[in-house]
């Protein structure tokens, strides 16, 4: 029996063709929506028929009737086909197409292969974490860094191309001043402990020695056109501050499992903004307003002319600069035309959000006017850390928290509950399992809330063993490789599984249309680009699967119940290993 991995949009697509084949006014507008219905009432619900038939005047019961007549008949042999309320059609699968379908899908290779259709030959160009040198990373830093790579993964596994772009923040006036403070107080020892801490140490010094008027001051701002005109003493001291900050910054990304393929910062586009002044005078986008070069979006009623407090898009300041502005524009350019992008997806808190509207509105103008591709651009937005006072997360002196500090205090503490909890095993082991178990709660705690909301920093939520947590899905995985250890087989051994005998139990019926539903929950999070949707239904699934776990046991003495619940057991631990390290955790085999 062939069963297809998406059985939404496998429905979906018949339903459409039904809608021609009952020769429904209007056919190719009806959009059927399926989707995962409330497993209480059916597997699947189709939800397009009410307003299609409102639309039209015409009575929704009585074309969901025809849809249904006019659906093919086999599929009648995979579901129980209902129509529900006003017009909604309910699927529900039957268990020898439950089966079939937990049969087909079993490996990592083939739920990518049933998933990778959603962007197949597509080229996405991710831009995250992108911090700025010379300065440390911050708890904002590590949203932007935890988000991005989860979403740098979903859409690999739908099917992307992915070019991961670390947009440095390298270049800018700051540079002149911490020039100054290094020339005069560099302290060699410390660089070479802690540079980014140095680097700080040496800006502050140089701000706080060139105020405004003075004429240190002047001598900063020399040393900055020193570096923008090419000296070599200067040019090689800012080529030092990005090699050691990337240095410093490399650590955390190992950390949480991150590689850049790029990492081109603000400097890589000082050569293009050129282009870019031109083009958009060329095509009359740009204009001059007191001697700098700016884009007005009339249409747009905060960004027009004609708004309250005009508020243009800079692309080249008065003094002849170039800003955000115009280097992003370049950016947006240079990953069309090198990296040939299909879509581009910058990751940053929601306070960036104006200036991505505006550089999006004016990409879209400047490449129609040029007759260049236009990819999808997406600005992933995301809402403050904050304490559980509700006040942003600060040090107890009220400094940012450096990145460092708190991915350490997450594992020093996942150590302690592990060797609370088993303090027998291996020094060495509980160390690993710590590591897995606390990064992986700062990452999961992040991934489980939507993006758009502030986050609540609280380590005893992320480290506590039930709720939505990375300890619990973690240990939910843990205790099936213990059941196939006890089984004495291996969780991709097949040989067990030609025994399987039909789903039975509501607690195995339950869990089995729960993981049909796993191709549905990387769509949403891939298509809305929010991550959230995948860990929700890896912690539903986790608890579908505690629920059989409790109700049914699985090492049985008859050989066709055993090897149907070992079969089950081992597509959870798939579609959860899968899910966790598609949002970037690790898991274990033992906690
Ligand atoms: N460096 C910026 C910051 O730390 C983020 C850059 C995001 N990417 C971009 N293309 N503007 O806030």
């Amino acid at each position: 029996m062939h069963v297809s991995f998406n059985l939404a949009a496998d429905l979906d697509q018949a339903l459409k063709a039904a809608a021609t084949a009952a020769g429904l006014a209007d056919a190719d507008a009806f959009a059927p929506e399926v989707r995962t219905a409330d497993p209480r009432h059916a597997d699947f619900q189709a939800n397009g028929v009410l307003g299609y038939a409102k639309a039209r005047k015409l009575n929704p019961r009585a074309t969901a009737e025809a849809l249904v007549r006019a659906l093919p008949a086999d599929l009648a042999t995979h579901y129980t086909i209902t129509i529900a309320g006003p017009g909604f059609i309910n699927f529900t699968l039957a268990p020898a197409t439950l089966l079939a379908w937990l049969r087909a899908y079993d490996s990592a290779a083939q739920l990518k292969a049933g998933a990778a259709a959603a962007h197949a030959g597509q080229t996405w160009v991710v831009d995250y974490s992108s911090p700025n040198t010379a300065k440390q990373m911050h708890v904002g830093h590590l949203r932007s860094a935890v988000i991005g790579e989860a979403i740098c993964r979903l859409l690999e596994f739908t099917g992307a191309r992915v070019v991961r772009d670390n947009h440095l923040g390298d270049w800018g006036t700051q540079f002149g001043k911490l020039i100054y403070g290094y020339k005069r107080w560099v302290d060699p020892v410390a660089l070479k402990n802690d540079a980014i801490e140095e680097l700080e140490r040496l800006y502050k010094l140089g701000n706080n020695a060139t105020p405004e008027g003075s004429p240190e001051l002047d001598e900063a701002r020399r040393e900055l056109v020193k570096l923008q005109t090419g000296d070599p003493e200067n040019v090689a001291l800012w080529q030092t501050f990005s090699e050691v900050s990337l240095a410093a910054f490399q650590q955390i990304y190992d950390r949480l499992g991150i590689r850049f393929d790029h990492n081109l910062g603000e400097s890589f586009y000082n050569d293009k903004v050129d282009r870019v002044y031109r083009e958009l005078s060329e095509t009359a986008l740009a204009e001059n307003s007191e001697g700098a070069l700016v884009v007005f979006h009339d249409e747009h009623p905060r960004f027009s002319r004609h708004a309250e407090r005009p508020n243009p898009f800079m692309v080249r300041k008065a003094d002849g600069a170039s800003g955000y502005a115009s280097t992003d524009l370049a950016t947006a350019l240079y990953r069309t035309e090198h990296f040939k992008a299909d879509g581009i997806v910058v990751v940053t808190d929601f306070r960036q959000a104006d200036h991505f509207e505006q550089l999006f509105l004016t990409v879209r103008k400047w490449f129609a006017a040029k007759k260049y591709r236009v990819p999808e651009l997406h600005h992933v937005t995301f809402g403050a850390v904050t304490g559980e006072d509700g006040k942003a997360l600060k040090t107890r002196s009220g400094d940012v928290i450096k990145l460092k500090a708190l991915l350490d205090e997450a594992v020093e503490r996942a150590l302690a509950i592990v060797s609370e909890k088993n303090p027998d095993l291996p020094e060495a082991e509980r160390s690993e399992i710590a590591r897995i178990v606390g990064i992986g709660a700062v990452q999961y705690a992040d991934l489980s809330q939507n993006r758009s909301s502030n986050y609540v920093f609280s380590w005893d939520k992320m480290l506590a063993l039930d709720g939505n947590t990375a300890p619990y899905l973690l240990y939910a995985v843990a205790r099936i490789h213990s059941i196939f250890r006890k089984a004495g087989v291996a969780p991709d051994d097949r040989a067990t599984e030609s025994a399987v005998a039909p789903l039975e139990t509501p607690a195995e019926l339950a869990l089995a249309r729960k993981l049909t539903k796993f191709p549905d929950a990387i769509r949403i999070a891939s298509e809305t680009l929010r991550p959230h949707y995948l860990s929700l239904y890896l912690f539903e699934l986790a608890g579908d699967y505690s629920f059989f776990n409790n109700s049914d046991k699985v090492l049985v003495d008859d050989p066709g119940v055993r090897a149907r619940r070992l079969l089950l057991c081992a597509r959870t631990l798939l579609m959860l290993e899968t899910g966790l390290n598609l949002l970037g955790l690790r898991t274990l085999t033992r906690m």
